[in-house]
């Protein structure tokens, strides 16, 4: 007669299974006002080149989307028809800005049951979307604000970007050059205080990401200002997410600026990355891109602090370009201001040169750059 032997749990020095093995970004989606102008900013100044669209014209009534492509970044820009939608309640809320941050899955059923099964509230339950070029399956969790993760399948898929979407590039400005963004580096969340160790806890239980990184108000705070932040990173390492919350200060921080005119917690920034920051970032100044000014004094020292770079830096000094060193090696970074009315969502452009770190060093130039921007603004 055979014997069951009681299962023994052995200890293992092996990594935990992933149970969100996350392939990669799939596409960032943006709510806006007027998609069809945003698409000519994301075009003429960002050098991005219009691929694909949905809308009226290929039997959607509900909205208008733009597919944006640079290097491997992917925005969709989606306006609604009708005032009745969750849309244009979004776009109401928080202007425009960021709904979902898309990522591509093997099994998008899997990621949904593993996650929602951990605590995650539900989204869209997995749907099967298809056209006569295959199908996809998708499936979404919400996280931060009204902020959502999209789980995107695509191995039954053979049509272009997701069903629904024609291809646009005729329909593109013609002769523009791209400003060599390449891709998506991080995306980071801005949450109400008190909340960033919720939604840490939130990356690492639900969605089985590690703590990377963590600031405190002694590593980012100014005279005026504080934040804290968290940086959590999916367990294949792709895909990184900073959550900053307000600190107590003497005056408002950015984070509480944010807050207030985005009506809630929602993406702070979009990071994408160059293999050449200088020439990117003077083809997007050249083309009316704005970006935050730190002081020139900030160059004076610049070797000292960072080391030998490769880069000329008078060159960096001209475009305002920011230096970071970790013990991997340095990164080259400079932000860019709110791209809308509302003091909200912003660009990072960066370049890697080995650091894996987020520029601890420059965090009180940029937030003294921030802070006289807030000054203007009236909002400090
Ligand atoms: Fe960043």
């Amino acid at each position: 007669m055979d014997t069951l032997s009681p299962k023994v749990k052995t200890a293992s020095k092996e990594k935990p299974v992933d149970f969100l093995p996350l392939k990669n970004w799939d596409h960032i989606e943006l709510y806006c006002g007027n998609a069809k102008q945003s698409a000519f900013y994301y075009q003429y100044a960002m050098g991005f080149k219009l691929t694909g669209y949905s809308g009226l014209e290929t039997g959607n009534r509900e909205r208008a989307s733009y597919l944006l492509e640079q290097g491997k970044i992917r925005f969709v820009l989606t306006t609604p028809y009708h005032p009745d939608s969750f849309i244009a309640e979004h776009i109401k809320q928080h202007g425009d800005g960021v709904r979902d941050i898309a990522l591509e899955v093997d099994d998008a059923e899997s990621a949904f049951n593993e996650t929602v099964k951990r605590g995650a509230v539900p989204a869209l339950e997995p749907t099967k979307i298809e056209d006569e070029s295959g199908f996809i399956i998708r499936s979404a969790i919400k996280t931060y604000g009204d902020t959502i993760h999209s789980f995107i399948q695509r191995n039954n898929y053979k049509g272009f970007f997701l069903p629904g979407f024609i291809d646009a590039s005729a329909k593109a400005v013609q002769g523009i050059k791209d400003a060599g963004l390449r891709s998506i580096d991080h995306m980071v969340g801005n949450v109400e205080l008190g909340k960033m160790n919720f939604w840490v806890k939130f990356y690492a239980e639900t969605m089985g990401f590690s703590q990377l990184l963590s600031f405190d108000d002694k590593d980012i705070s100014t005279e005026y200002t504080a934040l804290m932040s968290k940086v959590m990173q999916s367990g294949t390492g792709k895909i990184k997410f900073p959550i900053n919350e307000p600190a107590a200060g003497k005056k408002k921080s950015q984070i509480d600026e944010y807050l207030e005119f985005y009506h809630g917690a929602g993406c702070q920034h979009i990071a994408m990355s160059t293999t050449n920051i200088v020439e990117t970032v003077s083809e997007l100044k050249r083309r009316g891109v704005e970006f935050l000014r730190v002081p020139t004094t900030y160059y004076q020292k610049l070797e000292a602090r960072v080391g030998k770079i490769d880069e000329d830096v008078d060159e960096l000094a001209k475009h305002g370009i920011l230096v970071d060193r970790d013990d991997d090696g340095y990164l080259l970074q400079l932000f860019s201001k709110p791209i809308e009315d509302r003091p909200t969502v912003f660009f990072e452009i960066i370049q890697r040169k080995g650091a894996k770190s987020f520029g601890k060093g420059n965090f009180k130039a940029l937030f003294e750059a921030i802070e006289r921007e807030q000054a203007v603004r009236g909002t400090l």
